[in-house]
């Protein structure tokens, strides 16, 4: 009898000291989600309803645009990032270098195709994708679980499949050695991806505003501390952990910090603003503030 009042006493006294406090502060975090969540969800819409009627002059197309619009239709119109991306569905083509896989893959016993090089086995791969198909992704003679990509539903056009296999060749780095569209068959001028190449943002504090990263983290301005303090992560972490930490929040959870950081940014942000912020963060706290002001390019 006295034990178990004594123990309803005190699960009493447990909800009404602790429980409330921490109630308040999840809610709190809850809500900032929900926020950010609403603020993500906002941009790309607001992006989408601005009247786009510049056509792209295809003389003034640089390999810049060109990749940048291969990365948009990898992410968006292209719906590639719906198997490859961390599940495991696919090969996880946005942390793998793909021209260094691209050559292991042609170098294969198990390869059957025709491409000679990564240029080649990237249209190879979108086109004819069961001439090889990667181990542990389907069974070799048997069709690939991949869509052959310029028939329906996805049906992109060989403009936009020359723009992604810019995307594979330059965002590890590398210099594509697919050329440049020149003339546009009439019924791709209209197409959405042509009609405005996206713009890369100017710099890593442009990039880290833009994704609201200031409102969890002390940087630039700000000194929230939702989450650790960003100024002094290069003195924890390794350019690659910060990186990981920014594509897949949930791998590493900094100690004492609730796991809410966002885990869409790596759709979010070109592969450019991404290395952009990954070096911005790893020179901070190193190096005197005037350096970080520095142009980008
Ligand atoms: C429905 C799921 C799905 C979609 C959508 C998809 N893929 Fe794939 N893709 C796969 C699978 C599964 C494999 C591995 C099997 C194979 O090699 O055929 C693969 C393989 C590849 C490979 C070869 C990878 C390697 O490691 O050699 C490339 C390149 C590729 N896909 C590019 C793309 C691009 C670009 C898009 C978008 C335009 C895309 N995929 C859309 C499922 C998909
Ligand atoms: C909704 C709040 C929130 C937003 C927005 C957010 N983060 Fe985080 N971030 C966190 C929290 C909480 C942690 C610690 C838990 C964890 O590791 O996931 C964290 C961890 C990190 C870490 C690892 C730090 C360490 O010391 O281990 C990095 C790097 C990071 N965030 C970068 C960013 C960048 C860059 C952005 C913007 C693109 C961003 N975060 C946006 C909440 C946020």
């Amino acid at each position: 009898m006295t034990t178990q009042n004594t123990l309803s006493q005190d699960t009493e006294s447990i909800q009404h000291s602790g429980l409330p406090v921490i109630v308040k502060v999840l809610a709190f975090m809850v809500i900032l989600v929900l926020i950010f969540t609403g603020i993500a969800n906002l941009l790309p819409q607001v992006e989408g309803q601005a009247p786009k009627e510049t056509k792209v002059d295809l003389a003034a197309l640089t390999m810049d645009s060109y990749i940048a619009m291969g990365e948009q239709l990898f992410k968006g119109k292209g719906t590639c990032t719906l198997c490859h991306n961390e599940l495991g569905r696919a090969p996880n083509i946005l942390a793998l270098d793909m021209v260094a896989t691209a050559k292991k893959h042609l170098s294969s016993d198990e390869y059957k195709g025709e491409a000679k090089n990564s240029e080649g086995y990237f249209r190879e791969s979108m086109l004819e994708p069961s001439k090889y198909v990667v181990p542990g992704f389907g069974k070799q003679g048997e069709p690939s679980p991949m869509p052959v990509i310029n028939k329906p539903p996805i049906a992109l056009s060989d403009i936009e499949i020359g723009a992604i296999i810019a995307f594979l060749q330059a965002k590890d780095g590398g210099q594509p050695t697919i050329a440049l569209p020149k003339d546009v068959p009439a019924e791709n001028t209209q197409s959405s991806a042509l009609s405005a190449p996206p713009e890369v943002a100017k710099n890593a504090q442009a990039v880290l505003t833009k994704n609201g990263c200031p409102a969890c983290h002390t940087i630039l301005e700000s000194t929230a501390t939702i989450g650790p303090n960003l100024k002094t992560v290069s003195q924890r972490l390794s350019r690659e952990k910060i990186r990981e930490s920014i594509i897949n929040p949930g791998a590493v959870i900094a100690e004492g910090y609730p796991p809410i950081m966002p885990t869409n940014f790596a759709d979010k942000m070109m592969v450019k603003e991404l290395e952009m912020v990954v070096d911005f963060l790893a020179q901070a706290g190193q190096k005197p503030a005037t350096e970080t002001e520095q142009k980008g390019e």
